[in-house]
């Protein structure tokens, strides 16, 4: 029977990903052993120590209740103390922490709060699919702020025209940066806060890769530079420093306002994470370290080991100093739509195009450091062969 779809559902394009899933599957059907380099999804497991809390956690009939949609107190009070270690941040649990389950859910759901039909939302290009979808499921209007390699992917805001600024009612902005693999540092985040205190903008930072960097390269938090806390959100996971992926816990943590109200719609959305997943979660916080330095110990082997492989071939690349991402121009003759079809066509190798982040993005393509390190030595070895040296 033909239902019509709502407006909003009708506006939103597929998942990015959900798009070379199905091309990936298509290969492997047909009997191709692809190499896929397109998702970013850490190929290690979780630390056993976080294993075993959820196994203990799951034992105990305590936890088979709905949890409160909030997150659990001790869960929240992790997380402020891991700000407090890691970043010099104080946050009061209670009222400027919400768990979230994965920060993907609630980097779609803030703008629920915040956007009303025809309101006006910054957002980065390219970015990260889930703030347009997000913005457009509430029928606000992106206005997007390019990231350009001569800016060090960085947003402009002087070039944001200031009539867009007065009616801009939220920024998304995203340091470790998904996919151009860019930094931030506090004077960026300075700036932002003076924008965005100057046109009244809720600034929602996406610091998914804050743990994820190489070379003694700490990412700072939004949050700990002055006035943060009173216009912005920080966004994070478990996710990526744990390989916590498949587990869906997170949280938003920041202004107190943006914290209940997003508190308030999740609790008439959902019903919270499985309090076990939340005691996991915590384990990892509040346990060794040491798991993480290693983790990222193998990608910044793959990634020199990848970054030395092409510029053997011709390509200029710097080593990206965070992200398990690396974010490259495609060669002369060449769109990002053609370089893909060529990689998958001729070396069975799956990366992502650029312009699939957005339009600032065309004539790149993104490459994900998250596969075992053989199978990212066997694709360089097809590209060699079947790609070969490039010109600019
Ligand atoms: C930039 C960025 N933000 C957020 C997320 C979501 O992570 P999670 O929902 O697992 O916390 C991802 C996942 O790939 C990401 O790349």
């Amino acid at each position: 029977m033909p239902f019509e779809q709502a407006q909003r559902i009708q506006n939103l394009p597929p998942y990015l990903f959900a798009r070379i899933e199905r091309l990936i599957e298509q290969k492997r059907a047909a009997g191709v052993d692809i190499i896929s380099l397109g998702i970013g999804d850490p190929d290690q497991p979780t630390p056993e120590h976080i294993v075993q809390e959820l196994i203990k956690e799951a034992k105990n009939p305590a936890n088979h209740q709905y949890p409160s949609s909030a997150g659990l107190l001790d869960y929240r009070r992790a997380v402020a103390g891991w700000y407090s270690r890691r970043f010099g941040v104080e946050l009061d649990a209670q009222s400027e922490v919400v768990t979230l389950i994965g920060s993907k859910e609630g980097i779609a759901h803030i703008s629920w709060c915040y956007l009303n039909p025809g309101d006006t939302v910054l957002l980065p290009d390219p970015g990260y699919p889930v703030y347009a979808g997000g913005a457009v499921l509430a029928g606000a209007v992106p206005h997007y702020m390019p990231l350009q390699a001569e800016n060090g992917f960085l947003p402009v805001l002087a070039d944001i025209p200031s009539a867009v600024a007065r009616k801009a009612k939220m920024m998304f902005i995203n340091y470790p940066n998904n996919p151009t693999g860019a930094v931030a540092g506090e004077e960026f985040f300075r700036e932002v806060v003076a924008f965005a205190r100057e046109y009244n903008i809720l600034v929602c930072h996406d610091a998914a890769y804050s743990e994820i960097a190489y070379d003694g390269y700490r990412p700072p938090s939004f949050l700990q530079v002055p006035g943060a806390k009173e216009i912005g959100l920080e966004f994070n996971s478990v996710s990526k420093p744990f390989n916590m992926t498949g587990w869906r816990i997170g949280w938003a943590a920041g202004c107190p306002e943006a914290v209940e109200a997003l508190g308030r719609l999740k609790s008439n959305l959902d019903s919270g994470q499985f309090q076990a997943v939340q005691y996991a979660a915590m384990a990892g916080l509040n346990g060794p370290y040491a798991v993480v330095d290693r983790v990222n110990g193998i990608y910044r082997r793959r990634r020199d080991m990848l970054v030395e492989a092409l510029n053997g071939l011709g390509w200029r690349l710097e080593k990206p100093r965070a992200t398990f991402y690396v974010w490259a121009p495609v060669p002369a003759g060449y769109t990002d739509a053609s370089f893909t079809e060529a990689m998958l066509e001729k070396a069975a190798v799956v990366i992502t195009p650029g312009s699939g982040y957005g339009s600032a993005g065309a004539g790149y393509f993104r490459i994900s450091l998250t596969l075992p390190t053989e199978r990212l030595q066997e694709a360089v070895e097809r590209i060699k062969k079947n790609i070969g040296p490039v010109k600019f």
